[in-house]
């Protein structure tokens, strides 16, 4: 047989529109998923689609050293966007080389090389980025990977200002981590990690693979929490489907950021695709709609299975239920009996991260699916 890595599931998919998505044989399954948080504007988005389209027609390839008109466009429509005083990109093909980047900046712009991480947290599975992982499952096949990483308990200031001293190059976290179960920090842990990065001169890395994009109500979690960063790292909803990560930086980050490049740094047609989804989300107010859509599938899913359930959380469309062991059985049920595509976040939670676009009407259908499969 070829092929090789993935453990495939039993459902080929074909095609996708707006929430949906089709299997070869036609079946229709609502992508409460959005295929890894990857298509915030939901499948074949017309905006992103034409600019694409467009793009091809002019030239499908340009090395980062030429400027180009698409490129360009998207460095000042990130730096607009960003919470102020970041205003520098650098571009890349996925969430891991953004956290790549994004630790060797610090690096180089500190002279320091360690770096703190947290327990539970998901950063990508190059070396660098691995090694800021916390799993072991995720590690251990590859080890030695990069020394001096240290990791402290998610949420907790006081560890942190244990961890972090003169000699502390970066500090990498989730605002509300993913993969680790659906963990949003509570009020003041941003706010405190800021205050102790500065004090030490510790570039403070904020990984919004997962929460940017306007998943959690805001266009980048950092301006819902009100604490701006040294660098943003992004992916997954960037592109809406196309393969793109930045790493967004201060300036005293990006006039030290030693020599790191990449070939298909920023090409221009991923750069149209990042250009027409960040335009979209912003100008259709897609973060406040995906922070309504978030309290009210919420409210929902606790009205019918708040007793059932261990835990509920989230911040706007990324929602954890917290089942217990059967997960990956509530997920399978889902999709088998309810043509819902769920997500898991480790073993004991059903994640939810829907294309930001979703009405009511897909809301009703999950918790009523829900209900049935843990009730
Ligand atoms: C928070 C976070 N960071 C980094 C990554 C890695 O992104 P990629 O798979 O695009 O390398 C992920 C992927 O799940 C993620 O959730």
């Amino acid at each position: 047989m070829s092929g090789f890595v993935f453990n495939e599931k039993p459902i080929q998919i074909e095609r996708g529109d707006g929430a949906y998505v089709y299997g070869d044989d036609g079946t229709e399954f609502l992508d409460m998923g959005a295929s890894y948080a990857c298509v915030p504007l939901g499948h074949g988005h017309p905006a992103v689609q034409d600019a694409v389209t467009e793009q091809f027609e002019k030239i499908t390839y340009v090395q980062a050293s030429y400027p180009n008109a698409e490129r360009t466009a998207l460095y000042d429509l990130l730096a607009d966007t960003a919470p102020d005083p970041i205003d520098k990109t650098w571009l890349c093909n996925s969430g891991t080389e953004a956290n790549e980047a994004a630790l060797k900046f610090a690096r180089s712009a500190t002279g320091n090389s360690k770096i703190v991480a947290t327990m539970q947290g998901f950063h990508g599975r190059t070396m660098g980025a691995l090694a800021t992982t916390w799993k072991d499952k995720y590690k251990k096949p590859y080890e030695p990977l990069i020394g001096d990483v240290e990791f402290v308990p998610y949420d907790d200031a006081e560890a942190l200002d244990e961890a972090v001293d003169e000699n502390t190059a970066a500090f990498i976290v989730e605002p509300v981590q993913g993969e680790g179960g659906i963990n949003p920090a509570s009020a003041g842990y941003l706010e405190a990690a800021r205050e102790i990065t500065e004090e030490t001169g510790t570039a403070l890395v904020f990984d919004e693979v997962q929460t940017g994009m306007g998943r959690t109500g805001a266009l980048w979690d950092s301006q819902r929490a009100d604490v701006t960063p040294d660098m943003i790292t992004s992916a997954k909803g960037l592109g809406n489907g196309f393969p793109v990560g930045a790493t967004l930086c201060r300036d005293w980050i990006a006039e030290n950021y030693g020599s790191h490049a990449s070939t298909f740094s920023g090409g221009p047609v991923i750069s149209a695709a990042a250009g027409a989804t960040v335009s979209t989300i912003v100008e259709e107010s897609v973060p406040e709609h995906a922070a309504d859509m978030g309290e009210y599938l919420q409210t929902e899913l606790e009205a019918a299975i708040g007793d059932e359930v261990r835990d509920i959380r989230g911040e706007g469309l990324m929602i954890g239920v917290e089942v217990g062991r059967g997960a990956n059985k509530a997920l399978k049920q889902l999709a088998l009996n309810h043509g819902i595509l769920a997500l898991p976040a480790g073993r004991t939670v059903v994640r939810l991260l829907p294309p930001l676009t979703i009405d009511e009407e897909h809301a009703d259908a999950v918790v009523d699916a829900m209900a049935e499969v843990v009730g």
